[in-house]
């Protein structure tokens, strides 16, 4: 997973406008949520600083004064704001979270949805476990900022100020002696989000180093085994722990100082206050009970500055994960999807057929992978790819559903561009049968219907029976309802290839597009999916990359490819006889 070192904020600023408003636009659907949380957060800054001003009061009134039913009633005041605060405190609390967990969730159904209809290119570039750390750990950081960040600053700012304006009403000088600790406050706060936030970032680095590191390992553990790698791959990922370790408590340490560094100079502010305070009160120019509400402001006071600091690292952590969640969303890598035509405009006959016309195909521009093809494969019929590896089989099947776009040429179904008809509706009328089986965790049946909703239980039996899959589905411990774990690692090669031509042929596509396995199973299997094969071609326009003999001579005409070329086409006795490259793959192979 390539993060980078120190993520930075695309400005480097807490406060990206741009990226700050294009998140409040995912608030709109939780106005409601949004405006009773920021109005809850403001009443509370202001109602915070009353309660030393309701100290004050009764101290320097009802206490002086002996007046017992008044100093009863302070105090009940006092136990009501109380009351609201925590109730206020509650509600608050409930909305922020209930809507950063909404935004939550949409932003992550979001960033799904983008991803999934992002084009073949796009993955080949970016790697599984970043987009997966962008739909979960980045969707989480936004949640901090939705939950405590944006509004909380607000709040926390607003009864700063609130309580300075208090503090300076009921007494400028005092106001002034407490100030005076301020600027080594916010220095001492200054350095330690600076700290913290690079420590932070270290941390999150690391988690991402070991979210990497055991995906590929669990998933290749095969290999680390085989290998006896287990000891060396083990110091590999002791060492990403000592790193996180590190890191972590190098971010501990930082909390570890500045609390108490910020007790010490709320006590500084204490100790200056007393001695300044009793000095007034002894000349009578400063009344106990004001000296009682600063003592509480002073408590009050450092609180928010150091919830702040908190604060703005977990917005700019904040804007570090939006910009990079941004970045997938706004990534236009699509198949363009213009075209118009679909079953209602333009429904297909029983058997269509197939025209690749001079396509010119590359992956990346530097290297051409299919040069100046040109077949036509008749309706019904089926023709049959054979090549070395890396010749350019499976591009050729790529191309054909739009996986890739070619660049230039023509591909046309039944006399139609490929481009002319709705890429979902095209690719509903091929089906491709890969290479490597893919099954998802979840029931046979449902690997077989893809949860497609109109393909019924009985479909899905008639299908395995006629491919041959229903013998070995039957004995799986709960039939079509066992249950695929870790694509299919508890079924053998050759029953996850039968699984995937009993999908194929539920779903009865009009093109069938087959990329044979070349891993050789027992001969019973080979006979079995060789019969399955047979079924699925049955009455559909195939293309077919053949490893097995058996499926080559039985097909309409065999196509050679040599580096992205079409070098020979023919029956297989044609082929055999013109002692071509055909001839001599033939006899690599079976001779
Ligand atoms: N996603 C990709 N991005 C870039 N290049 C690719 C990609 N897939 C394949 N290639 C390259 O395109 C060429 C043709 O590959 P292709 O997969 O079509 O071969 P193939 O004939 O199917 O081989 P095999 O018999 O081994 O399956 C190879 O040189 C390969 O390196
Ligand atoms: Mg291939």
């Amino acid at each position: 997973m390539a993060e980078s070192p120190t993520p930075k904020s695309p400005s480097g600023k807490v406060f990206d406008g741009r990226l700050i408003r294009r998140m409040l636009a995912y608030l709109k659907p939780y106005r409601k949520q949004f405006w009773i949380s920021l109005l809850l957060t403001l009443l509370l800054a202001v109602l915070n600083p009353v309660k030393p001003l309701l100290f004050q009061y009764l101290l320097d009134h009802q206490i002086r004064e002996k007046d017992i039913p008044g100093l009863r009633l302070l105090i009940l005041l006092v136990v009501a704001l109380l009351f609201i605060q925590i109730i206020f405190q509650y509600f608050q609390n409930l909305m922020s979270n209930l809507l950063a967990q909404s935004v939550m969730r949409d932003i992550r159904v979001k960033v799904y949805q983008h991803i999934v209809h992002l084009r073949m290119k796009y993955f080949d570039r970016n790697p599984v476990g970043a987009l997966q750390t962008r739909t979960i750990s980045d969707v989480e950081t936004l949640n901090d900022v939705f939950s405590q960040g944006l509004v909380t600053i607000v709040g926390e700012i607003l009864q700063l100020l609130v309580m300075l304006g208090v503090m300076f009403y009921i007494h400028w000088q005092l106001s002034l002696v407490v100030l005076t600790t301020l600027p080594i406050m916010l220095i001492a706060t200054y350095i330690f989000k600076e700290k913290v936030k690079s420590s932070f970032q270290e941390v999150r680095k690391y988690v991402s180093e070991l979210n990497s590191f055991l995906q590929e390992h669990i998933s290749g553990m095969y290999i680390v085994q085989i290998f006896g790698r287990e000891k060396e791959e083990l110091k590999r990922f002791k060492k990403i722990n000592e790193a996180h370790r590190n890191a972590n408590i190098r971010s501990i340490l930082y909390y570890s100082v500045f609390f108490p560094v910020v007790e010490i100079i709320s006590a500084l502010a204490v100790a200056l206050l007393i001695w300044y305070g009793t000095g007034e009160i002894l000349y009578q120019r400063l009344s106990f009970g004001t000296l009682v509400a600063f003592l509480m402001y002073i408590q009050m006071f450092f609180r928010p500055i150091r919830m702040l600091a908190d604060q703005f690292n977990t917005l700019q952590l904040g804007m570090v994960s939006a910009d990079r969640i941004f970045k997938i969303l706004d990534t236009e890598d699509f198949i363009p999807d213009n075209g118009t035509l679909d079953q209602s405009s333009t429904p297909f006959p029983a058997q269509v057929d197939i025209e690749f016309k001079n396509v010119w195909f590359a992956y990346n521009e530097e290297e051409w992978v299919l040069k100046n093809v040109s077949f036509h494969v008749p309706p019904g019929k089926t023709y049959a790819l054979v090549g070395a590896t890396g010749s350019g089989k499976t591009s050729i099947i790529n191309v054909l559903s739009r996986f890739y776009p070619i660049q230039s040429g023509e591909i046309s179904i039944h006399h139609i561009p490929i481009e002319q008809f709705k890429l979902n509706w095209l690719r509903s009328q091929i089906v491709t049968v890969h290479q490597d089986v893919f099954l998802f965790s979840g029931s046979v049946k449902d690997n077989i219907t893809l949860n497609h909703p109109d393909i019924t239980y009985e479909q899905v039996v008639a299908a395995a029976k006629s491919i041959g899959a229903d013998e070995f589905i039957q004995q799986l411990p709960g039939g079509y309802d066992y249950t695929v774990k870790e694509r299919g690692a508890t079924l053998s090669t050759g029953q996850r290839q039968l699984i995937s031509f009993a999908r194929a042929l539920v779903y009865n596509p009009k093109i069938l597009v087959l990329d044979e396995a070349t891993s050789s199973i027992d001969t019973e299997t080979e006979l079995l999916i060789q019969k399955a094969i047979e079924k699925l071609m049955q009455g559909r326009t195939s293309l077919i990359i053949a490893h097995r003999l058996s499926t080559i001579q039985k097909s309409d005409c065999i196509l050679v490819l040599h580096n992205g070329e079409i070098i020979e086409q023919g029956t297989h006795t044609e082929l055999i006889r013109n002692n071509g490259k055909y001839r001599k793959l033939y006899e690599l192979q079976y001779a």
